[in-house]
């Protein structure tokens, strides 16, 4: 991988879209307990299902907003595993030999067509601009590489307690939904999926596919309970639920 100097910045500290994630993220205790909810293990296991399908042993690898990453382990031995979000805390919870950056995913500070993989779990919906991100995406990966993307979508049934909770921030305010359901950041969205069918076409080959992992208002009151997953169980079984899940994957190969 090779650094783009020209495209090195210093993180836009007055940008207070940037801020408002760092200041969501910087409670690393809140992100365990957002990141051991059932409902979070139950896609986390398709992500994971497919990372254990990748064979990847010398590759360039570039997670976007990692958080504390889930996939360095398996992939840093053999590969250039390069970790990096805006949150500093949590880029610093993971280990060795992953290379840790702090990056805006908006900007990327590397070469074109020098990564071989990259990693989207859970961030793109967090950006200010998907299109600018997906662009990097595109820009940088190689012929042959892949990009994975996983992400919550408009079209599901979580959408109704997405739009919930921005009214509920509206009426009450953001510290008063913090309160009530722990680790989120007040101006998420959804993943723009008609800028992913854009941007990734001509050169690029694209394999989407969803699942259901419904979600249950995350108030403590159910905190502990296996009830989303219960309820996952049951609609994924129910053939109008196959289009409508409520995480969406994509897996694209550069082409050429
Ligand atoms: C829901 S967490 C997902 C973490 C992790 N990818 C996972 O597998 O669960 C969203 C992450 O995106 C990061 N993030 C938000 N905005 C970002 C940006 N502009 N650039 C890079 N990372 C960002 C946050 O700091 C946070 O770690």
């Amino acid at each position: 991988m090779e650094i783009a100097p020209e495209r090195c910045f210093f993180l836009n500290m007055s940008d207070d879209r940037l801020q408002t994630e760092i200041e969501a993220f910087d409670d690393t205790q809140a992100y365990l307990e957002l990141m051991a909810r059932p409902y979070t293990r139950r896609l986390k296991a398709e992500v994971d299902k497919y990372m254990a399908s990748q064979n990847l042993k010398g590759a360039t690898i570039l997670e976007l907003g990692c958080g504390i990453s889930e996939h360095a382990n398996r992939f840093n031995h053999d590969n250039l595993m390069v970790v990096t979000d805006i949150t500093k805390s949590l880029v610093e919870k993971n280990d060795p030999p992953s290379i840790r950056a702090i990056c805006d995913a908006q900007v990327l500070p590397f070469k074109d067509k020098t990564v071989d993989f990259i990693i989207y779990v859970g961030i793109l919906h967090h950006l200010p601009d998907q299109v600018l991100s997906l662009n990097e995406a595109a820009r940088v990966s190689r012929p042959n590489g892949r990009i994975f993307i996983c992400e919550p979508h408009r079209r599901s049934i979580n959408y109704v307690y997405y739009n919930l909770r921005l009214l509920t921030m509206r009426i009450l305010g953001v510290r008063f939904v913090k309160k009530l359901i722990g680790c989120f950041s007040p101006d998420e969205s959804q993943l723009n999926v008609k800028a992913v069918e854009n941007i990734f076409n001509g050169d690029f080959a694209k394999k989407k596919w969803t699942i259901l992992s419904f979600r249950l208002p995350p108030l403590r009151l159910f905190k502990d309970s296996k009830l989303d997953v219960i309820f996952s169980n049951f609609f994924d079984r129910l053939p109008i639920f196959k289009h409508i899940g409520t995480t969406v994957f994509y897996d694209i190969k550069r082409l050429k």
